[in-house]
C-alpha cells in the first residue's frame, strides 16, 4: 500500500465520519428506509470518488503516451487518435434508450408524481369540506367568508370591503352610478349568465343617468319609466329573474360565483379570474360575507 492509497483512504475516512456525524447531530432516523439508503449512497460516493481519484493518479504518474497523433498541431501540442472508450459510448447509448423509455413509459406520463397527489389530495379534501359544511348556518358562513375575504380579497377590495378609494368594487353599496353608466353604455360580455351578453346601449342620455342613480341608490323610491329597459332581462325588481341575469339589487350566490370564477373588467379595473379555485360551499360563504358588508 503506498503513501498516496493510505492518504486516500484517511480522506474517505474522513468525509464518511463528517457524514455520520452530521445525520447524528441532525437526529435522523436511520431506521427509515429512505435515510438508509440516502446513507449508503453517500459512504459509496465518499469510497468511489476517493477510489477512482487515486486510480487515475497513479496512472498519470506511470503512464506513457502511445497510438497514431492527429496531423494538425496547435502551438507545437498534438492530439492522438484515440478510439471512442467503449464504456462511454456503450453508457451514452444506454442514457438515450433510458431517455426514450422515461419519456414514452417511465416517469412523467405513467407513474407516480407530487403534482398528482396533490391534486388527488385536495379534491379528496374539498368534497370532504363540502359534505362536512353543506348545511353550515349563517354564522359559520359569515366567519368561513371573512377569513377567505381576508386572504384573497382583501389586497384589492380592501379588509373591510371598501374597495380602497375606488380601486375595485366597494361591498357598501351593490355598484356606484360611474359603473352602472358604464355597462349600460358598453354592455357587458364576461359573467356567464344564462342571459348570455347584455348588449351596449340599452338607454342613453337623461334616461341612462336617471336609471343609473336609482339602481345605485338601491333600488328605492319611484322607479324612472325607463328602467322598463332593463327589466324585460333583469326583472321589474332588478333581482335578476332567478339568476338568469345579474341582480342589480344585492351580491347574490350567483353574481359572487360568477365574478369569482369569470373575473370582471369594469368601469374601476380588471378583477382577475379565481376559476374553479373556489368551492360552492365557499362561494355562499363569501356572498355571506359580503352580504353583511352594506354601509
Ligand atoms: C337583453 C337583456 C338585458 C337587458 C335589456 C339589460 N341587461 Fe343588464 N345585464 C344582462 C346580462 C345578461 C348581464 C350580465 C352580462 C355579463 O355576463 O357580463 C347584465 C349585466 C348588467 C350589469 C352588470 C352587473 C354586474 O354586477 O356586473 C348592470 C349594472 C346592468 N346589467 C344594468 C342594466 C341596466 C341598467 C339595464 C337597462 C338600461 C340593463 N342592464 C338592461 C342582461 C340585460
Ligand atoms: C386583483 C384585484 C382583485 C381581487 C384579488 C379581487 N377583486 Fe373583486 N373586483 C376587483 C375590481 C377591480 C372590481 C371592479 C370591476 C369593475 O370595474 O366593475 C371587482 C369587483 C368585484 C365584485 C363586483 C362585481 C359586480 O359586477 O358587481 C365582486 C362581487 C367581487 N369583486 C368579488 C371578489 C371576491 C369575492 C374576491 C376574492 C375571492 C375578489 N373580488 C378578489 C378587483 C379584485
Amino acid at each position: 500500500m503506498n503513501a498516496l492509497m493510505i492518504k486516500g483512504l484517511l480522506f474517505a475516512a474522513i468525509l464518511i465520519g463528517a457524514t455520520i456525524y452530521v445525520v447524528d447531530s441532525m437526529n435522523i432516523d436511520l431506521s427509515d428506509p429512505i435515510n438508509m439508503i440516502t446513507m449508503i449512497g453517500a459512504i459509496a460516493i465518499a469510497v468511489l470518488t476517493v477510489g477512482v481519484s487515486i486510480k487515475y493518479i497513479n496512472q498519470m504518474k506511470s503512464d506513457t503516451a502511445g497510438g497514431e497523433l492527429c496531423e494538425d498541431k496547435w502551438d507545437g501540442i498534438g492530439e492522438y487518435k484515440n478510439e471512442l472508450p467503449g464504456g462511454w459510448a456503450y453508457s451514452w447509448l444506454g442514457t438515450v434508450i433510458w431517455a426514450f423509455w422515461y419519456m414514452i413509459s417511465g416517469y412523467p406520463v405513467n407513474a407516480f408524481s407530487q403534482i398528482g397527489q396533490y391534486n388527488d389530495e385536495v379534491k379528496a379534501y374539498n368534497v370532504k369540506f363540502e359534505e362536512m359544511h353543506n348545511s353550515a348556518d349563517a354564522s359559520t358562513l359569515k366567519e368561513m367568508g371573512e377569513s377567505i375575504f381576508l386572504v384573497q380579497c382583501a389586497p384589492c377590495h380592501g379588509s373591510t370591503g371598501d374597495g380602497l378609494s375606488g380601486k375595485a368594487h366597494d361591498f357598501t353599496s351593490r355598484m356606484s352610478k360611474i359603473q352602472i353608466l358604464d355597462v349600460i353604455a358598453k354592455g357587458s360580455n364576461q359573467l356567464g349568465y344564462p342571459m348570455g351578453a347584455m348588449p351596449k346601449d340599452m338607454a342613453t342620455g337623461a334616461d341612462a343617468e336617471a336609471i343609473a342613480i336609482y339602481v345605485a341608490g338601491g333600488m328605492k323610491g319611484e322607479q324612472p319609466a325607463a328602467f322598463a329597459a332593463c327589466a324585460s332581462c333583469h326583472g321589474a325588481d332588478g333581482k335578476g329573474m332567478s339568476g338568469m341575469a345579474p341582480n342589480l339589487t344585492v351580491f347574490d350566490e350567483t353574481l359572487v360565483g360568477n365574478v369569482v370564477k369569470n373575473g370582471k373588467k369594469g368601469a374601476l379595473g380588471k378583477m382577475p379570474a379565481f376559476n374553479d379555485r373556489m368551492t360552492p360551499v365557499q362561494i355562499k360563504a363569501l356572498a355571506a360575507y359580503i352580504a353583511t358588508l352594506k354601509g
